[in-house]
């Protein structure tokens, strides 16, 4: 599928949380069915996602140890369609100035629209005011993202860590970029 020519890119205003609730939803079962569990999945609720984006968004919640984050929108037919925040990383140590996508999800319908492109793109450009490299986690088991990735110049630095989703251990992996090459 080639690219949409009418995508908007921009920052996310608190209007956008309930659309920004409904995408992580959708992608999340979307992507990690089979690798989370059922249960996990069937009780994610868009409209708790939301109230919480809703927050972030108002400014009424803040990253910890003074951490700066920036969220993005992608809308396409004038509908919200894929979201992005990215800022300083979490990992780094205090004087380490590696930033970090911190999140990406398009809603399964945007897939392949060049909606998400358009937002990591937008993402690196405005990270690289600030930092010279960054870095993400993904899921290992997450093909369609890795690919995605990969594509976009994101390469595995072989730091990995697991953590536990109900009854399951979801192994995660680093990937990291030079964003002013
Ligand atoms: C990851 C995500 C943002 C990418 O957006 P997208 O619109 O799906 O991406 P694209 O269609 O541009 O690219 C996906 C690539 O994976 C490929 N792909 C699709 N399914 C695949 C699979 N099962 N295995 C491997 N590659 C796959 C596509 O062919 C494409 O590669 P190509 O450009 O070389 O053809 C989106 O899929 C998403 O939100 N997924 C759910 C949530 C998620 O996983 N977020 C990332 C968390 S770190």
């Amino acid at each position: 599928m080639s690219p949409r020519a009418d995508i908007v890119v921009r920052p996310a205003e608190p209007g956008d949380a309930d659309g920004m609730g409904r995408i992580h939803v959708a992608a999340w079962r979307w992507a990690y069915a089979g690798v989370m569990p059922s249960s996990f999945l069937d009780g994610l609720d868009p409209v708790i996602s939301a109230d919480r984006w809703r927050s972030v968004l108002a400014g009424d919640t803040t990253p910890p140890d003074g951490l700066r984050v920036r969220v993005a929108v992608a809308e396409l037919d004038g509908r919200v369609a894929a979201m992005t925040s990215f800022g300083d990383g979490r990992d780094r140590a205090p004087d380490d100035p590696t930033g970090e996508l911190w999140m990406l999800n398009a809603h399964p319908d945007a897939f392949g629209t060049g909606a998400a492109t358009a937002l990591i793109d937008e993402a690196v450009r405005r990270l690289a005011v600030d930092h010279e490299r960054a870095f993400l986690w993904v899921v290992e088991d997450n093909p369609r993202a890795r690919r995605f990735y990969e594509r976009e110049g994101w390469r595995p630095d072989g730091t990995r860590k697991r953590q536990a989703i109900g009854e399951a251990e979801i192994d995660e992996i680093r990937l990291t970029r030079d964003l002013r090459g």
